[in-house]
């Protein structure tokens, strides 16, 4: 194995369910009793917006519980992020703040951000209001009917991905943790990665894209990515 100093780490659902967020396939394709296509599509928006708002105001409401907190598995990556020895890049397809509160810096969310929302007409992006629908005025415009979530719904293109490409092409090390593999284009990330790049896959289970990886951690991430941080701070 080569000198590891470019680690890129991918994180999903998975992740946060031991902090007690639900994961999206464990739901049984539902989310919260709404089928995705009504609430995570531009179509559902346009349709019927006052759910659309109801569903992302509940989620925001959810993820500031005081019994929703990071988790060890968060709190390992931020550790290894601090280590001046590694290079540490975190791609979420998350939407919580797990990976900021349990101490990231520098989060790449692929899939765009809870707390987050966005201007229609500016397209802006603010801080969300914990609450906010169809009647609130915008932060930039003062329109009302102007505000969505900032989050990439089926049929949109999710953020950062041009930087993801010519980030993996220079991995030494991949971690993809809590992840199905079912959504593109994350789960074609370790394909993406050199030859040379030591590819780790940290799961409950196998998942579709399991054979791109030369190593498989399995069992939950609170229990599995401390242990490897620990090891990789040791070398
Ligand atoms: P999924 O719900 O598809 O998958 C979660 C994965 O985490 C599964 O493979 C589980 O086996 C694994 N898992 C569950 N608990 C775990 C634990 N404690 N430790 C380790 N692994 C665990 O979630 P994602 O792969 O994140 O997209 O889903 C990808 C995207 O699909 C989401 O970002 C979302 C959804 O459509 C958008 O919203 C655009």
């Amino acid at each position: 194995m080569g000198k590891i100093a470019n680690i890129t780490i991918l994180t999903g659902a998975g992740i946060s369910a031991e902090s007690g967020i639900k994961t999206f396939r464990d739901a049984g394709g539902l989310w919260e009793g709404h089928a995705v296509e009504e609430v995570a599509s531009p179509e559902g928006f346009a349709r019927n917006p006052d759910i659309v708002y109801e569903f992302y105001n509940l989620r925001r409401g959810h993820l500031a519980d005081p019994n929703i907190q990071p988790n060890e598995a968060h709190k390992a990556i931020a550790k290894l992020q601090e280590n001046p020895k590694y290079n540490v890049t975190l791609i979420t397809q998350n939407v919580d703040n797990l990976h900021e509160r349990g101490g990231s810096q520098d989060v790449w969310h692929m899939h765009g951000e809870l707390m987050k929302m966005r201007c229609l007409f500016s397209h802006k992006v603010h801080d969300s209001f914990p609450t906010y629908d169809a009647s609130t005025p915008c932060p930039c415009c003062q329109r009302t009917n102007s505000l969505r979530p900032h989050i990439v719904w089926f049929g949109e293109m999710p953020f950062l991905l041009d930087e993801a490409f010519a980030l993996l092409s220079k991995t030494d090390l991949f971690m993809s943790i809590g992840t199905s593999g079912l959504v593109y284009p994350a789960a074609q990330f370790v394909a993406m990665t050199p030859e040379t790049c030591r590819k780790i896959e940290f799961n409950l289970a196998g998942t579709p894209v399991s054979h791109h990886f030369d190593e498989k951690k399995e069992g939950p991430a609170t229990m599995t990515v401390p242990t490897f941080v620990n090891e990789l701070l040791a070398l």
